[in-house]
């Protein structure tokens, strides 16, 4: 395993690329409403992504048939968006989204709410979220890659949920998957060792029942096997000497973030 370093130079790229996706999430995640496709979703936010002068970095990866996955209620990731799909309140959607600016990936998730949802929802999506920030309190310059998985799978377990262990987080730069594979669940291993100039997608998936998950008969979309709903949340970090950078957060969400 060998674990790409950035330069200087790749590192803007990385953070321009990042705030350009934190953007899309963010104008996207404005547009969801109740009645509305997830095809839309997918075409409305390619339009955005290509507004920005990115290319979408899903579309046609390993076959891949859009630019946006869009997961709803019990799917878990990858699930492929169809005008039969129509968003009605109360669903949860995750939003799992990825550019490339100027040869360089980009790759951030986030779960939204239609309209009213249930307690149990709004909880799970929460925690989700601050899951990822207790993981990344060991993403630092030194520390071995199983404290991130470690803490990430404590935080979510304090509170009986099952974390997905069939797809994990991943290196990112050049290429949308890169060394280290960075798994959410607790790990027997330590792992890499962190080193400044590493950017790395960290995205936890966490079911509100059971880990299991299958996969469909479309080949992507990956649902709970229990029924139970999904959350997920991703971000593209960077490790420095000190606290990592966290590359796709838009200024609102980083004021408030931890
Ligand atoms: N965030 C996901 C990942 O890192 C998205 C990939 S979806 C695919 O694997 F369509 F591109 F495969
Ligand atoms: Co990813």
């Amino acid at each position: 395993m060998s674990v790409s370093i950035k330069s200087a130079r790749e590192i803007e790229l990385m953070r321009a690329a990042g705030k350009i996706l934190a953007k899309v999430h963010e104008n996207l995640g404005k547009e969801l409403k109740e009645g509305m496709s997830t095809l839309e979703i997918d075409q409305l936010g390619e339009e955005i992504i290509q507004s920005y002068g990115c290319i979408p970095s899903f579309k046609n990866y390993n076959g891949y048939p859009a630019s946006i996955c869009v997961s709803v209620n019990d799917e878990v990731v990858h699930g492929i968006p169809t005008k039969k799909r129509l968003l009605v309140e109360g669903d949860i959607v995750s939003l799992d989204i990825g550019v490339i600016y100027k040869g360089y990936h980009s790759d951030a998730a986030r779960t939204h709410g239609i309209g009213e949802i249930s307690k149990e929802a709004a909880l799970l999506i929460e925690r989700t979220r601050q899951s990822f920030f207790e993981g990344i309190q060991y993403a630092k310059e030194g520390y071995h890659l199983h404290k991130i998985s470690n803490a990430i799978a404590a935080y979510a377990e304090s509170f009986g949920y099952g974390v997905v262990q069939d797809l994990v987080g991943h290196g990112i730069g050049t290429r949308l998957h890169e060394d280290p594979q960075i798994p959410n669940f607790t790990q027997k291993s330590r792992g890499v060792r962190l080193k400044a100039g590493m950017t790395l997608a960290i995205e936890p998936m966490i079911n509100a029942g059971r880990f299991d998950v299958e996969w469909q008969n479309d080949n992507w979309t990956v649902v709970t096997q229990d029924g139970s709903l999904s959350a997920h949340y991703e971000n593209t970090i960077l490790i420095t000497s000190g606290e990592p950078e966290i590359l796709t957060l838009t200024e609102s969400e980083a004021v408030s973030c931890g």
